[in-house]
């Protein structure tokens, strides 16, 4: 039986995300830019494009391409992280271009490319969400048409509870069991369509059932209105 958990370690409501900032236009060389974050957890994007896409052979005369570059600095975390591409980063790439890929309209801009650099400058998890946060707002920032917005937050079940928006403190929760220290957290990061409220991201690290998926669904749905607030604002002060 896992012992009910009732309080989170920094005393915020289940539903309760931490303090959001968002800014746009941080880099100047950039079509667009963007910082967005999440407490301790800061991620910065900055969109080139959409530009004609080389080599030749890669155009494609329907659409453009949006290409994704997530990077977690090496400062960012406590034990330094390695420079370079991972797996994790791969991976972290690829779902966030699935994630802001729907909303783009791509066939606007036949054989060129859009990339988008995402650098994590402070990590305390949910780095992907506060990365598609900041890359969604540097692309409206850049002018590029978008049909609404995305916005991602982690949900995840923390004991028995499930709360949004978790610290690294929480993913790392653990309880006792039969005398051993177990994991008792799962990490749920969902992104949701500004407007449709559809999902173009939901992965899973953890243990779960059905319905704790369709529970954080929900509450995904529920807190990205504040999300989607906190970056509508910011991009309205744009000069
Ligand atoms: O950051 P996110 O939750 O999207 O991805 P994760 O792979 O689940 O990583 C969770 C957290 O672990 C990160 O946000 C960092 O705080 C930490 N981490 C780290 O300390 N060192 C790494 N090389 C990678 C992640």
């Amino acid at each position: 039986m896992t012992p009910k958990t009732t309080k989170r370690p920094d005393g915020r409501a289940n539903d309760e995300l931490r303090e959001m900032k968002a800014k746009t236009g941080i880099v100047k060389n950039a079509d667009g830019s963007a910082m967005f974050s999440f407490g301790n957890t800061v991620a910065i994007a900055a969109v080139y494009g959409p530009r004609k896409l080389l080599p030749q052979h890669l155009q494609n005369p329907e659409k453009g391409k949006l290409r994704c570059y997530y990077d977690l600095a090496s400062f960012s975390v406590t034990e330094r992280k390695k420079p370079g591409p991972s797996r994790r980063s791969s991976e972290i790439s690829f779902v966030t271009g699935k994630a802001l890929e729907p909303v783009i309209r791509l066939d606007n801009y036949p054989n060129t490319v859009i990339d988008v650099y995402i650098l994590v400058l402070q990590a305390d998890a949910s780095t992907r969400c506060a990365g598609i946060n900041a890359a969604a707002m540097a692309l409206a920032n850049a002018g590029i048409p978008m049909d609404e917005m995305v916005t991602s937050v982690s949900i995840g079940k923390m004991g028995d509870i499930i709360v949004a928006d978790l610290t690294k403190e929480e993913e790392d929760f653990t309880i006792e069991k039969n005398g051993k220290e177990e994991k008792a957290a799962t990490d749920i990061p969902i992104a949701v369509l500004s407007r449709s409220k559809k999902i173009s991201l939901l992965q899973l690290d953890g243990k779960c059932t059905k319905e704790d998926v369709k529970e954080a669904v929900q509450l995904a749905k529920k807190v990205s209105s504040k999300i989607n607030q906190v970056q509508m604002e910011a991009l309205k002060k744009v000069k």
